[in-house]
């Protein structure tokens, strides 16, 4: 017999994510079983019901997607899933909290589209929300030697050497760097951006951070990834449809036009999680299906 694929969505919001539910039946999962507003106390009894029900060879048609809004609850959800896990006795997982992984690793393979990324000098453009994190991360685990940018220095310190301690954990050996830098005006992003190829706008949505003049002065871009949808958007003068558009002599994407790859690397990673009962899909991994796909 062939056990239908049950995907269990773990959401610690007050409803579970719509979005996270139409992406799971879009990737060819047969049931799906939401919980919402989760708790680390509470996964270790839903993991149980997981690991428990179906012979061990037949546990990979069961997996787990962790979701929501609020990345950090999620990464501690993860933490107690992975802990509840013993000997073979575990299913495959997925972290997704508010698109963060997938949104990077789409970001990350559409650069790379056009430009070699190892050696390259990268910019990220308010690199400390959770999904500048891991364009930081990506980026420099493919060689690229990273500007991270914040308007307040101990943050983009504290993320700079977040990313190296991820690399490390990962054991993603590399050469590069990620170098904090701090902006307050217009004149600190021409320097934070000043000699680097690739600059990638993770702001908060509706915050312009790189003006039309500053951009066009910067002759070294060859490419510009804004992930901001909400008007005004991160980089002037680019559209939020754009994709691959050249603009200035400089390729530029907007939020919807890195959103296909995303949406492709969300379902094969959900797909993937039903080829094995052993893994953990969190931002390398995810990254590193973005590469396959494309
Ligand atoms: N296409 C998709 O599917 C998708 C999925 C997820 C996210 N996104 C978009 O990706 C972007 C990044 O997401 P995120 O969740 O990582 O963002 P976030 O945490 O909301 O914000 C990222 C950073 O923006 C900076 N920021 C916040 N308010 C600001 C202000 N008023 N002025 C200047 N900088 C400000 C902060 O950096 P500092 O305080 O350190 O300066 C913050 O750490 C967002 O625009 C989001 O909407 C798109």
């Amino acid at each position: 017999m062939t056990h239908p694929k049950i995907l269990i969505q773990l959401d610690p919001d007050k409803h579970a994510s719509s979005f996270d539910a139409v992406v799971a039946v879009d990737s060819d999962v047969d049931q799906l079983v939401q919980y919402s507003q989760v708790e680390p106390s509470s996964v270790r009894d839903l993991v149980h019901g997981a690991i428990f029900t179906r012979g061990v060879e037949d546990l990979k048609n069961t997996a787990i997607f962790i979701g929501g809004s609020d990345v950090s609850n999620a990464e501690k959800l993860l933490h107690q899933v992975v802990n509840s896990f013993f000997g073979p006795m575990r299913v495959s997982v997925l972290l997704d909290a508010n698109g963060a992984n997938t949104t990077a690793a789409a970001a990350v393979v559409a650069a790379s589209r056009h430009m070699e990324l190892a050696g390259a000098k990268a910019t990220v453009l308010a690199g400390t929300g959770p999904v500048g994190q891991r364009v930081a991360r990506m980026l420099m685990g493919s060689g690229c030697n990273v500007t991270l940018v914040s308007r307040r220095m101990e943050r983009a310190e504290k993320v700079c050497e977040a990313v190296h301690d991820a690399l490390k954990a990962d054991e993603i050996a590399t050469e590069a760097t990620a170098t904090p830098f701090c902006v307050d005006t217009a004149d600190d992003t021409a320097g934070a951006i000043s000699g680097s190829q690739l600059v990638i706008a993770a702001g908060a949505a509706g915050i312009q951070l790189l003006d039309e003049k500053t951009r066009k002065g910067s002759k070294d871009l060859s490419v510009v990834i804004d992930l901001n949808a909400v008007p005004p958007l991160g980089v002037e003068g680019t559209e939020v449809f754009d994709k691959a558009v050249e603009r200035d002599g400089v390729i530029c994407y907007g939020a919807a036009g890195v959103g296909g790859t995303k949406m492709k690397i969300h379902r094969e990673a959900i797909r993937r999680l039903f080829t094995s009962n052993d893994l953990v899909l969190e931002a390398q991994q995810v990254y590193e299906i973005g590469k396959e796909i494309g």
